[in-house]
């Protein structure tokens, strides 16, 4: 048996998406079918949408996503019907090189369902990340499903599942902030505000935030920024004598880039400290390249990394920072700048273009 449900597809490289009927397969061995609660949209959708992520048209769009499990494969035992999960696109398979050297957090399988999702006409659809959750239900692997406390709610839940996660966790697990470190955050969209969140919540005590927009500034002090820079009017050397005044004239500990540009990767390289670290959580296009005189990679030591996921561990990460968001630790409901329906992307994408929302979250009945 299997079921029809309303879904947003994209269907060809720029073209708007388009909600239609697609049909969901019962879930087999290692599977589980969730019926999606909430979904927040990603600039990861968009860049699907645009053809950017690779060519495997039709999509299935959303991935960052809260829901109920309504029935899982017969094998299953990890997760049960009626479990609350946010959906996670590192399901760890346990059995890779990471997996087996005890760091599941940097797994590199891509464990998805098996069974495919399909137009009404038979036609596969490829689900973003594996996952595919603007859909009143979707079909993943099992492991894709992190169990939480019920109780949260699905709305704020569901952003741990990609960009909240990716920016708390370089901050938190890639960049290893601690407390009394000094941090700057390069590029304060939702992914950028996680990271400054992140460095509160583990007791970074100067953060720098940086942005070409005063408006994502003042969003920045929200979530704990201590400092603001308007990078919108300097150069290379501004932003990183802007950083360095406000560090004791040596630069931050941890300096997270956001963006994904090579100038503002150079601004992250610069405005570190030495021996301090540079992560790179914006996300490239497959065009830029990066120039860097050797000597100052080698003269100024350090670490540079970049993060994927903020090399978290979902069964571990998730469940703590609903916790920590309960308690009012983390302020996980502040990234939902709008609840919208599911026949409404096109214009969240427009609006995350502009820089109107952090997150708009897709709710569904
Ligand atoms: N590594 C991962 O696992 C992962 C996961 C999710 C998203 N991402 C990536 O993180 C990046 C940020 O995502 P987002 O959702 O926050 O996007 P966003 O569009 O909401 O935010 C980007 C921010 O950067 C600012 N900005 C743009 N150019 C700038 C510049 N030259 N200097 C300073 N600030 C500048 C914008 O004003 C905006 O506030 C994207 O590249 C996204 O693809 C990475
Ligand atoms: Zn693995
Ligand atoms: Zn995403």
């Amino acid at each position: 048996m299997s079921q029809q449900v309303k879904a947003v597809v994209a269907r060809a490289k720029g073209a708007p998406v388009e909600l239609v009927t697609i049909v969901v397969p019962d879930p087999g061995p290692g599977e589980a079918l969730v019926r999606v609660q909430a979904c927040g949209v990603c600039h990861t959708d968009l860049h699907y949408r645009n053809g950017g992520i690779n060519d495997e048209f039709p999509f299935l769009l959303g991935h960052e996503a809260a829901g109920v499990v309504e029935a899982v494969g017969p094998d299953v035992t990890g997760v049960a019907a009626g479990d609350f999960v946010i959906l996670n696109w590192r399901a760890v398979c346990g059995t890779c090189r990471a997996c087996l050297r005890g760091e599941p957090q940097y797994c590199f399988s891509t464990f998805n369902a098996t069974q495919k999702m399909r137009l009404e006409d038979g036609t596969e659809l490829s689900p973003a990340l594996g996952i595919g959750a603007f859909a009143e239900k979707t079909l993943v692997a099992a492991g894709q499903c992190t169990k939480i406390d019920p109780a949260a709610a699905p709305e704020a839940a569901g952003l741990l599942g990609c960009g909240v996660m990716a920016g708390a966790g370089a901050a938190i697990n890639t960049g290893g902030v601690q407390r009394g470190q000094s941090v700057a955050v390069i590029g304060c969209g939702g992914v950028g505000a996680a990271a400054i969140a992140g460095a509160r919540l583990v007791g970074a005590n100067r953060i720098i935030a940086i942005d070409i927009d005063d408006h994502k500034l003042d969003v920045a002090r929200e979530f704990g920024a201590t400092h603001t820079i308007n990078s919108k009017a300097l150069d290379l050397d501004g932003v990183v004598a802007a950083i360095r005044d406000l560090t004791g004239g040596f630069g931050a500990d941890v300096v997270i880039e956001a963006v994904g540009r090579p100038e503002t990767y150079q601004q992250a390289f610069y405005g570190r400290d030495l021996a301090g670290t540079v992560v790179l959580v914006g996300v490239p296009n497959p065009q830029m390249t990066l120039e860097l005189p050797l000597i100052d990679v080698f003269g100024r030591g350090g670490a540079l990394k970049s993060s994927w996921y903020g090399d978290c561990l979902p069964s571990r990460d998730f469940p703590m920072l609903i916790d920590l968001f309960q308690q009012g630790r983390f302020p996980l409901d502040k990234f939902v700048s709008e609840q919208i329906s599911i026949d409404d992307i096109e214009a969240a994408f427009e609006k995350m273009e502009h820089g109107e929302v952090l997150r708009s979250v897709v709710v569904l009945p």
